[in-house]
């Protein structure tokens, strides 16, 4: 287990959840793991009465969590919705763990996803030879999260074609799963429920339908409110992600986090921190996801090719790739940027060098 690239979360975090389960004696609701008290603690931090200390996973408003949550609770699922690089993904895995212990119940929501992955499929195979029997049928996550009272998770609902989304209609609704071929249904145990996630900007997404959307409790995750907040989300990030990748540089001194958040931050709003200089906006979305990338890569080249310690040249290619998603636009967007504010900015002329090398 030790190469796993990637731990679920509740193996990576199973201490954390264990040291909660012991402390947490709050009413459960059906077949939780935990009490939503502390599925909230688990997910923004705290020190328990043992002293035990439960990291941040969500670095924002508590106050959305609670919301998120509570409805976990109720019988209407949970849409995270929002930006991309917000965190929905994170949380929704994060929140299934706490709940439920297993976040593993996943559909990945893409253009090519029928409504097999929601509800059915069958192995030909047996169908062919058997017919059509309970050991032809291909359990869906979503059959396994209702038959055991678990959550299902399904990411990028709005990939998903719109008629197949439809499918989900009577699951959230009506709670039951019908096999016309086998003249049975699945109905759901307490404690299911469905955390989904979607974005509204990227190319290819559908709409929701107004009948899917009533059936959901909508938490919309914004952009980190402060530039001190996304810089604690990217330096916490990538602390534990270098640690996981083994990358052989030192952790990155606040400084270069800061100059990368303000980068981002001021390429996003169209204007200087400070207010004072209008700046135009490149077409990517610049998330917090992507500053922890540009960190990270600048890392890995200043461990691996540099001194260890992370600098100017080190991040400028990542930077410079996060920021030019159209080779035309964006680079005048960025040049322009470089010559009026990087360049002009105290303390920056590294950076500003390392950029203009990479251009
Ligand atoms: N507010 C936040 N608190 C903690 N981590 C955050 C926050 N915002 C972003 N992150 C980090 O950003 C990374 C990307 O988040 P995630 O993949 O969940 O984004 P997403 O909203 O699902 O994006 P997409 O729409 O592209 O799927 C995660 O590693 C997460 O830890
Ligand atoms: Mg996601």
């Amino acid at each position: 287990m030790q190469s796993v690239l990637r731990q679920h979360a509740e193996v990576q975090y199973a201490e954390e959840l264990a040291e909660l389960a012991k402390e947490d004696k709050r009413q459960r609701p059906p077949n939780w793991q935990l009490s939503p008290w502390a599925v909230r603690t688990y997910l923004m931090g705290g020190k328990l009465k043992s002293g035990f200390v439960v990291s941040p996973k969500y670095i924002g408003n508590p106050r959305l969590i609670e919301i998120a949550v509570a409805t976990l609770a109720t019988d209407r699922a949970l849409l995270l919705y929002g930006l991309p690089g917000t965190a929905k993904s994170w949380v929704s895995e994060h929140l299934a763990a706490a709940v439920m212990g297993d976040s593993t119940l996943l559909v990945q929501g893409t253009a090519g996803t029928d409504e097999n992955a929601i509800r059915y499929g069958w192995n030909y195979a047996r169908l062919l030879v058997e017919g059509p029997s309970p050991a032809a049928l291909v359990v869906s996550p979503m059959m396994v999260a209702m038959k055991e009272g678990k959550i299902a998770r399904i990411e990028e609902l709005t990939r998903i074609p719109s008629e197949v989304q439809d499918t989900l209609i009577t699951i959230l609704s009506e709670k039951t799963l019908p096999v016309p071929e086998l003249n049975m249904e699945v109905q759901a145990h307490k404690g299911f429920n469905v955390i989904a996630t979607a974005n509204n900007r990227d190319k290819g997404v559908n709409e929701l339908s107004s009948a899917l959307m009533r059936r959901f409790n909508t938490v919309v995750l914004p952009l980190p409110d402060s530039l001190d907040e996304e810089v604690e989300i990217v330096n916490q990030r990538v602390s534990s992600l270098g640690k996981a990748l083994e990358l052989p540089a030192e952790a990155p001194a606040l400084e270069e986090i800061r100059r990368v958040v303000t980068i981002f931050r001021e390429l996003r709003a169209g204007v200087t921190l400070d207010g004072k200089v209008k700046v135009k906006s490149p077409g990517g979305t610049l998330s917090t996801a992507e500053a922890i990338s540009v960190i990270n890569s600048g890392l890995a080249m200043a461990g691996y090719y540099g001194d260890g310690e992370l600098r100017a040249g080190d991040m400028a290619a990542g930077l410079t790739g996060a920021i030019i998603k159209d080779p035309v636009q964006d680079r005048v967007v960025w040049l322009e940027y470089l010559q009026t504010v990087v360049k002009e900015r105290e303390g920056w002329k590294d950076l500003y060098r390392a950029c203009r090398e990479v251009l």
